[in-house]
């Protein structure tokens, strides 16, 4: 059996979703939103640690203006959700850059992970204005101030956004096969699991079938002679 502690999903065809309906982008974004709480209460029920969402990279600030206030609104709406009681075995932190994102949010934010910081069952890795590049780039800048002049694996392990186990799993929706910028340095060896499903889909079923692809998996990790 594959040991399963971490999940990441990058969260995507919220776009294409409305689009096949004749509904503005932001119907897509909307039910996206619907999927993520089907996600941490799967998530939840089969006993994952660690669920990493790529909600907003540090690309995407380059899609129109409406397009992202819009999509700031809607995080900090869901943000507020994760204190409610059914969230109450999930812990809240963050990955990405605070530079950049509204005041609101980062002031959501912050509430959120305090008020969550107890939780023991799931922590669910938020990963907004994110981006792997950076991320790692970020790494080696603290590194450097911390007067080090040779750098380990070690030390850019410690100095990631968050010390987390790597994902053994990537799921991607919406039928993309990239990783957009998304944890460059943790999936070295990832599972992937690529779907069609776009995100405002992708709900308990489809996310035990990626679950259950993954447990067939045969990992190596390059030690197999
Ligand atoms: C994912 O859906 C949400 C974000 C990237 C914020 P998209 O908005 O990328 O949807 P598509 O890819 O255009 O369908
Ligand atoms: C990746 O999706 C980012 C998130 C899901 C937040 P994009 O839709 O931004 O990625 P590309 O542009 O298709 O590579
Ligand atoms: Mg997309």
């Amino acid at each position: 059996m594959n040991k399963l502690s971490h999940v990441a999903i990058i969260m995507d065809g919220n776009g294409r979703w409305a689009k096949l309906k004749n509904l503005p982008r932001k119907e897509g974004h909307k039910e996206g939103a619907n999927s993520v709480e089907a996600v941490v209460q799967t998530a939840l029920k089969e006993g994952i640690s660690v669920l990493s969402l790529y909600a907003f990279s540090t690309e995407n600030w380059a899609r129109p203006k409406t397009e992202v206030t819009y999509l700031m609104q809607l995080l900090a709406d869901t943000l507020s959700k994760f204190t409610e009681d059914k969230y109450k075995d999930v812990k809240l932190v963050f990955s990405g850059r605070r530079l950049g994102l509204p005041k609101k949010i980062l002031t959501k934010l912050d509430e959120v992970i305090k008020a969550t910081a107890g939780n023991k069952k799931l922590i669910l890795n938020l990963c907004l204005n994110y981006g792997a590049r950076q991320e790692i780039t970020d790494a080696v800048n603290k590194i450097l101030a911390q007067g080090k002049t040779k750098i380990t694996e070690g030390d850019i392990e410690k100095n990631l956004y968050q010390n987390l186990p790597a994902p053994d799993l990537i799921i991607r929706t919406s039928g993309e096969e990239r990783l957009s910028n998304f944890l460059l340095w943790q999936a070295a060896y990832s599972e992937f699991y690529f779907t069609k499903t776009l995100w405002p889909d992708f709900k308990e079923k489809d996310f035990l079938k990626a679950l259950l692809a993954y447990s067939k998996r045969e990992r190596r990790f390059g030690n197999r002679g």
